[in-house]
C-alpha cells in the first residue's frame, strides 16, 4: 500500500488520466442552482449532466477532475473517524467514448500500480440484473480479466449496484473495495455490509440510461462512463488506517484544537467527537463561504445548512471549553495550508470568509448562554415530572429567541435522553411564519440575498413546470434552471419541439394562474412525508431529513429552498421568449415577466 500526501494523490489521479487522453476540467461551484431543488453538488457527475445526456462538451470526450462536493444527508454521523460533510470526488468520464474494457483495465492499474494494493486484498461488486436491465456479466468478466480474483467478485442487486439521481443519466455500477484485516461478520458478509471487513474505494458507473420518471428509463444514444472515487476516503485508507482526521488535510486543524483544549486527539471519546465536528464543520463552512457563489448563513435552503454547521461548531467549542477565537485560525489553516492552492476563490475572498464566519459566531454567541440556561431549566422541570419530550413551543422559542437550529436542540436533547416534538415545532414555525408574512408581506429572512425580481422568477418557474405537465406531458420534470433579474431559463425533458400552439397554451395557463392570485405556502416536513404528499423534487435522496415544500394553490407542490412571493398575482405577465433544444431529450424555455 502506497503512502501518499494529499497533494501527491491529487497529482497522481490527474496525471494518470492525462496520460490516457483526458482533459482536467477543474472543480466547479459546490452550490447547486437554488431553483432546481438541489442545494449542493453531491457528485462529480452533477455539473456534467447535460453532457452525459448527449450534449457535446467543449473540452472533448475524455474528462477528469477533482470536484468539491457537499452531502448533508448524514451530517449526524459526523464525529466518527470517516464521515465528513465536504468531500472531494476524484472523477473521470468517457462521454460516448471508451467503455467497460478500458475502464476496468485502468481501475485495476490505479489500484495495484498507483496505490500499490495487493491483488488478493481487492474485491468488486457488479450489478446482478433485474426485470428490466440484464445482469452485468461483461463487467464481471472484465474485472476478472483485469486481475481481480473470481471469488472476490460479487453480484449485488439494484440497491447496491445502480447509480442514479432523481432524474437524468444513470446505469449499473461496479464498486471496488479493499479487504481489511477485520474479520468478516459472518458467512454472508459481502461488500454491501458495513462491518468493516470491506472498505469502499471507488465506483465506476456505466451510464447507458436516462431516468425520466420514478421507475421509467430510456436508453441513451451514447454510452458513458462516470467514475467517482472518494478523495478523503482513499487518503485515509492509504495513510491513517481509515481516520480522515489524521490525514494531512486535517492535521493542522486538529493540532490547533489540541493546543487550545489541552487534550490530545483520541484521548477521550467526547472531546475527540467535538474536535471532529468542529474541524469538519469549519472546513465545510470555509468552502461554502469561499465558493464562487459565496453562500452566506441564512434561514433558508443552503444558507440554513451553513448556519447550522457554524452554530453546531460553536456549541462544540463550548463543550470542549475552548474559545471560538480559534475558529479563525482553523479557517486560515484550511485556506492557506490546504485548499487555497486548488480553490483560488478561497484566497481571493479570505477576508470575506473570515468576517462572515466571525459575524455568524458572534450572532450566536450573544444568545447561546441564555439559551442554554433556558434549555437546562426546562429539562430540569420536565425531569421532575418524568417527561422526556420537549414540546414545540419551547423548541420554537429556542429557535426564534436564541437562534438554536432545531437540529441543535435535538442534539442537546438526545445527549440527555430527551426527544423533541418536531411536528409541534413545525406547527409553531408555520404559525409564526404566517403571522410575519402577513405583517411584513414577505418571507422573513428569505430575501436577504435574492432580489424581489428573482423571487418572482422562482415562483414563475414552479408555475411553468406545472403548466408543462398539464399541457404537454405529466412526466415532464425540471432538468435545470437558471434565474437572473432579467429572465428565467428552464430545462425539462421532452422528446419534441413545442408547437406554437403548445407554447401559447402553456403561456396562457401560467397567466391564468397568475390572474387567479393563488396563495403560495411553505411547510416544513419530514422528507418521507413530503414524498408521500406528492411533492415534486430532483435528487430526493440527497436532501436533509427535514425539507421545505412550497405549494401554489392546488396546482403545484415542490421541494424547494425558496424564496417565493406570497401570491401569484404579484408576478405581472408571463411571456415565453424562446423554446429550443438544450441537449438530447431536453428542451429549454426562456421566459420573462413584464408589468401588466
Ligand atoms: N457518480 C458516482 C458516485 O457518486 C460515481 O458514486
Amino acid at each position: 500500500m502506497k503512502k501518499m500526501t494529499s497533494k501527491e494523490l491529487r497529482t497522481a489521479w490527474i496525471d494518470f488520466y492525462k496520460k490516457r487522453g483526458h482533459v482536467d476540467i477543474g472543480s466547479t461551484s459546490l452550490i447547486g442552482d437554488g431553483t432546481t431543488g438541489v442545494l449542493f453538488n453531491v457528485a462529480g457527475m452533477q455539473p456534467l449532466m447535460p453532457y452525459l445526456l448527449g450534449k457535446e462538451h467543449p473540452q472533448g470526450k475524455r474528462l477528469c477532475n477533482i470536484q468539491g462536493c457537499v452531502r448533508t444527508n448524514d451530517i449526524d454521523s459526523v464525529g466518527d473517524s470517516s464521515h465528513v460533510t465536504f468531500f472531494e470526488m476524484m472523477g473521470s468520464w468517457s462521454l460516448g467514448d471508451y467503455f467497460k474494457e478500458e475502464r476496468t483495465k485502468w481501475s485495476y492499474e490505479l489500484l495495484t500500480e498507483v496505490f500499490e494494493l495487493p491483488r488478493e486484498r481487492l474485491a468488486a461488486t457488479v450489478f446482478a440484473g433485474n426485470d428490466s436491465v440484464p445482469r452485468d456479466t461483461d463487467t464481471a468478466i472484465l474485472r476478472e480479466k483485469s486481475g481481480f480474483l473470481k471469488e472476490n467478485i460479487f453480484y449485488l442487486p439494484k440497491e447496491d449496484n445502480w447509480w442514479e439521481l432523481e432524474r437524468g443519466p444513470c446505469g449499473p455500477d461496479s464498486e471496488m473495495f479493499y479487504i481489511t484485516d477485520t474479520k468478516p461478520c459472518g458467512p454472508d458478509c459481502n461488500p454491501s455490509c458495513d462491518c468493516g471487513h470491506y472498505v469502499e474505494i471507488g465506483n465506476d458507473v456505466f451510464m447507458q440510461y436516462e431516468r425520466v420518471g420514478n421507475s421509467e428509463y430510456t436508453l441513451l444514444e451514447k454510452k458513458n462512463v462516470d467514475t467517482g472515487w472518494g478523495f478523503e476516503r482513499i487518503l485515509a485508507f492509504l495513510n491513517t488506517n481509515g481516520d480522515v482526521y489524521l490525514t494531512d488535510l486535517f492535521e493542522g486543524a486538529i493540532k490547533i484544537l489540541e493546543e487550545a483544549s489541552g487534550k490530545k486527539y483520541q484521548e477521550n471519546e467526547d472531546s475527540t467527537y467535538s474536535m471532529r465536528i468542529i474541524a469538519d464543520h469549519i472546513r465545510t463552512s470555509v468552502m461554502l463561504l469561499g465558493d464562487e457563489q459565496h453562500l452566506v448563513p441564512s434561514n433558508v435552503g443552503a444558507g440554513y445548512i451553513l448556519r447550522r454547521l457554524i452554530r453546531r461548531a460553536v456549541r462544540h467549542a463550548k463543550k470542549l471549553n475552548i474559545s471560538t477565537d480559534i475558529f479563525n485560525k482553523i479557517a486560515v489553516y484550511f485556506i492557506d495550508d490546504v485548499y487555497g492552492e486548488f480553490y483560488k476563490e478561497l484566497v481571493n475572498s479570505k477576508e470575506f470568509i473570515l468576517s462572515e464566519l466571525n459575524k455568524e459566531i458572534q450572532k450566536f454567541e450573544k444568545t447561546l448562554n441564555s439559551g442554554m440556561k433556558e434549555f437546562d431549566k426546562l429539562v430540569n422541570e420536565l425531569s421532575k415530572k418524568g417527561i422526556t419530550k420537549i414540546d414545540g413551543a419551547t423548541s420554537f422559542k429556542l429557535y426564534d429567541t436564541y437562534g438554536f437550529p432545531l437540529e441543535l436542540t435535538e442534539e442537546l436533547a438526545s445527549e440527555l435522553g430527551f426527544t423533541v416534538d418536531v411536528d409541534e415545532f413545525n406547527q409553531k414555525f408555520k404559525e409564526h411564519q404566517e403571522k410575519s408574512r402577513s405583517t411584513a408581506g414577505e418571507f422573513k429572512g428569505g430575501l436577504a440575498s435574492t432580489g424581489i425580481v428573482e423571487t418572482k422568477y422562482h415562483t414563475a418557474t414552479h408555475l411553468l413546470n406545472a403548466a408543462l405537465k398539464k399541457i404537454i406531458d405529466k412526466n415532464i420534470h425540471q432538468m435545470g434552471s437558471n434565474i437572473n433579474s432579467e429572465r428565467m431559463r428552464f430545462d425539462f425533458n421532452c422528446d419534441h419541439k413545442l408547437t406554437e400552439e403548445e407554447k401559447k397554451e402553456v403561456e396562457d395557463l401560467v397567466n391564468q394562474w397568475i390572474r387567479e392570485d393563488l396563495e403560495v405556502t411553505k411547510e416544513y416536513m419530514k422528507k418521507e412525508d413530503a414524498i408521500k404528499s406528492g411533492a415534486e423534487c430532483m435528487f430526493i435522496e440527497k436532501y436533509p431529513d427535514e425539507v421545505s415544500v412550497y405549494s401554489i394553490g392546488k396546482i403545484s407542490k415542490e421541494l424547494c429552498g425558496g424564496p417565493h412571493v406570497s401570491r401569484t398575482g404579484e408576478l405581472g405577465k408571463f411571456v415565453i421568449k424562446k423554446e429550443e433544444s438544450s441537449s438530447s431529450g431536453v428542451r429549454r424555455i426562456k421566459a420573462i415577466l413584464i408589468e401588466k
